[in-house]
């Protein structure tokens, strides 16, 4: 009934969600199954959003649902209500929600709070239903993530890097975060993650060594603009054609986006790998119908 965090998810739940998301995306168009039929679903959103809300308000129609768009400050939540009341009357009304929001806290409590389906769209924890569709996009480009080298360079310790390795401890690649000293994830974490084909290493050259797949994301995240002191950190952790001669000759380039070009990832770079990169994009489509239609089984 929820899908809030790779964490808490495993490899048997990850693999199922996968191949189903490949199948609708091979069928999409030609099935008249509908397991949303009849329902109503809130999409509520408190950070700003292109990708996850255009792909979660087309899935939940294509699967036959309604849906409706809350932003965190048009309702009373963003005036102070607090999230077990907002989950306790939308649980009343509504059958299931998508929750993008600061604090991992809030998407628990509204879950518990709710009792209906509820699907974490990126906290500043987590954020699984990206991690699933770069899985997928690994998957239909190089046919598998098994003996692969995946490496992330940016903020080893935000939402995109922690939920990245939560999967490589599941499904067993080899997982390989390159960033500055202060932007690796905490000892406490690492322990806690307890994943030894996973590897930290503030040397991006050495990181891109032999890898299949480079993965980046913006170095500020959301709520985190205006930052200079730590944007500056990463001036030697751009993606760009110097980095990638470093890696396997058939490696990949994958950016979550939105991105910023002369930043994380050279204009260059990312003009040559864009193909897999909205590839990536489009896989929230598929990869999130997959969540939804196994959340109301
Ligand atoms: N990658 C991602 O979550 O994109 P949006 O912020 O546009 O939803």
């Amino acid at each position: 009934m929820k899908f809030l965090s790779i964490e808490e998810s495993n490899s048997q739940e990850l693999e199922s969600l996968l191949d189903l998301a490949a199948e609708m995306k091979s069928t999409r168009g030609t099935t008249s199954n509908q397991p949303l039929a009849g329902q109503t679903w809130a999409i509520i959103f408190t950070k700003a959003s292109t990708r996850t809300r255009v792909s979660f308000e087309v899935g939940i129609r294509e699967l036959g649902g309604n849906v409706m768009f809350l932003s965190g400050n048009d309702i009373q939540l963003g005036r102070g209500e607090p999230i077990k009341d907002t989950a306790r009357v939308l649980g009343r009304m509504v059958h299931g929600a998508v929750i993008r929001t600061f604090d991992q806290e809030d998407v628990e409590d509204f879950s518990s709070y709710s009792g209906i389906p509820t699907i974490n769209a990126l906290t500043d924890k987590e954020h699984p239903c990206q991690i699933l569709a770069d899985l997928l996009t690994i998957q239909e480009k190089l046919g598998t993530w098994e003996g692969k080298k995946v490496v992330f360079i940016g903020d080893g310790n935000n939402n995109m890097s922690r939920s990245w390795m939560w999967a490589a401890k599941y499904l067993g690649f080899e997982f390989v975060v390159a960033a500055p000293k202060s932007c690796l994830p905490p000892q406490d974490f690492i322990d806690h993650l307890d994943a030894p084909n996973v590897a930290l290493i503030t040397d991006p050259a050495a990181a891109a060594k032999n890898a299949d797949v480079i993965n980046t994301d913006v170095w500020l995240s959301m709520g985190q603009e205006g930052q200079d002191e730590k944007e500056a950190l990463f001036g030697d952790y751009q993606v760009n054609d110097d980095l990638l001669s470093h890696c396997s000759p058939n490696h990949i380039v994958l950016h979550c986006l939105p991105a910023y070009r002369g930043k994380e990832i050279s204009e260059e770079t990312l003009e040559a790998h864009a193909n897999t990169i909205f590839q990536q994009a489009e896989n929230r489509l598929h990869v999130q119908k997959a969540v939804l239609a196994t959340l109301v089984e």
